[in-house]
């Protein structure tokens, strides 16, 4: 049983798109980092509807599958023969006592917020439609409104005479209906117009007919109800987005050198006093803590951060958990699997894959930490490396306390240096090291007294 005055929200992404001249279909195109009708879907759940049905065509199964969830209902539109029909395809599934509030898949920037005082502006059993005013309305469906100001009715582009594209409200497509009506009013649908399709627009004027009040709802930012017809419009909405996000995160405490050069793809949680330098890419599951310090250029995908962390310019993190006060870079690629605890200094060129290192420790230059324990205290020189692969397995290296590496060392994995070790430079270390000795493995140095350098033949 679905309660009275319940919500259903029905999207409609049955489009073609042909102008996005892609294999992939419209509605999956991404901004920021997730698809154009992920958007739309996360806005409609923010409204807590009783059911969010999904009107997909292009596309088919693909569209789907990219988004699956238990709590969306799809309903297929074979052919595409206007809005009216779309949204006759999820109507026979819709209670006749709630409201439905129609939705676009590829209009992504619209909020919940928006949403929710367009649907308090509809009267009871009234029919609500969300315009816009634009400078340039051209291409989109006119609001026509009587001598008194109420809506007439909706004419598209297509079938406008010259003073009705002079009208600079538009319709943005979004409306809400009451599902007592709604049924009736598709049915009377026709498609005698320019494009021979069924328009939903036709519905204003049929609940006229009705005696059904139609409240328009003028949107202030166009932005946030701007479709995506082309690569254009997806780049322009992408730094919208963006700048929306860079806002957000701003007024939240976080430094922003330039929220132009600032790309956040997922969900992302920042401290106050944190800078992000120009050029940043945040992917994924993003935790930043205070006072840290994201330098120019760098990518960060699903890390954590404790507070105070430097990460200095051209660095790229992924799938790691940095403790308080570590400083990476410049140009350091910290991969997946990674633990860095507090203090840790991690320089330049230099990586580290599914390692832990320990407190206080440092790997300054030139280096590959792969499969590795670091304990505290230890200072890996410039150039070391371990050699945790075999050609067939990976192996550890464990290194324990306060050891010191020397440089250009290969630690030849499976490998243990214990507590308070020395490796002399330039060591290839194959067998475990002892604690608080030295090991090296090194040629005597020699000296050839009296050797000439060889000199260039003459004739
Ligand atoms: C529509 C409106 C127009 C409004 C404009 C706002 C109609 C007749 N016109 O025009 O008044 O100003 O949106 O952007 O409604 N779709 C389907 N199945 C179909 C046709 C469309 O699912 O058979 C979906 C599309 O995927 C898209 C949405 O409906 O998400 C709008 O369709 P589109 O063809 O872009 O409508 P417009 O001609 O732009
Ligand atoms: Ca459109």
């Amino acid at each position: 049983m679905k309660e009275a005055n319940s919500l259903e929200v029905v999207i409609l992404a049955a489009g073609q798109g042909t102008r996005m001249r892609s294999q992939l279909p419209k509605v999956l195109h991404r901004l920021g980092g997730k698809p154009l009708l992920g958007h739309v879907i996360d806005a409609a759940r923010a409204l807590g509807p009783a059911a969010i049905r999904i009107v997909f065509g292009h596309g088919g199964e693909q569209v789907c599958a990219a988004l699956p969830s238990a709590d969306l209902h799809w309903v297929r539109q074979e052919a595409q023969l206007g809005t009216g029909h779309a949204v006759q395809m999820a109507q026979p599934h819709c209670a006749d006592a709630g409201q439905v509030l129609v939705l676009y898949g590829d209009v992504p920037l619209l909020q919940a917020d928006t949403l929710r005082a367009f649907m308090q502006s509809v009267p009871e059993h009234g029919m609500g439609l969300m315009t816009v005013r634009l400078a340039d309305p051209t291409g989109y469906g006119r609001v026509i409104r009587d001598a008194a100001g109420a809506v007439m009715r909706i004419v598209e582009e297509k079938d406008a005479s010259p003073e009705e594209k002079s009208v600079g409200e538009v319709n943005t497509g979004i409306m809400l209906l009451p599902g007592k009506r709604l049924g009736s009013w598709l049915e009377r649908l026709g498609n005698d117009n320019a494009q021979g399709e069924y328009y939903l627009t036709d519905v204003v004027s049929l609940a006229r007919e009705d005696g059904v009040e139609v409240q328009a709802f003028a949107v202030a930012d166009p932005a946030e109800v701007a479709g995506v017809n082309n690569k254009v419009q997806l780049a322009e909405l992408e730094r919208a987005f963006q700048a929306r996000q860079a806002r957000a995160l701003m007024l939240a405490g976080v430094l922003v050198t330039d929220p132009a050069r600032l790309d956040i793809r997922g969900e992302i949680e920042i401290a106050p006093d944190t800078l992000l330098e120009p050029n940043v890419m945040l992917e994924g599951r993003v935790r930043i803590g205070a006072n840290c310090v994201i330098g120019m250029g760098c990518v960060l995908r699903d890390v954590e951060l404790g507070d105070g962390v430097e990460v200095l310019p051209y660095s790229v993190m992924e799938g790691a958990r940095i403790a308080d006060r570590v400083r990476i870079g410049p140009f350091a690629r910290i991969r997946p699997g990674t633990t860095l605890a507090e203090g840790v200094h991690i320089g330049n060129y230099v990586e580290v894959k599914a390692s832990a290192i320990g407190r206080g420790s440092k790997v300054n230059h030139l280096s590959y930490i792969g499969d590795a324990e670091i304990g505290n205290g230890v200072n890996v020189g410039a150039g070391a490396i371990t050699c945790n692969y075999d050609g067939a397995n990976k192996h550890k290296t464990i290194i324990e306390d306060d050891v010191f590496i020397g440089s250009d060392t290969q630690l030849v994995a499976p490998v243990r240096v214990a507590q308070g070790a020395t490796i002399g430079a330039g060591s290839t270390i194959t067998h475990d090291a002892p604690a608080g000795e030295l090991t090296l493995s090194r040629p005597p140095q020699r000296t050839r007294t009296g050797w000439k350098r060889p000199t260039k033949k003459s004739g």
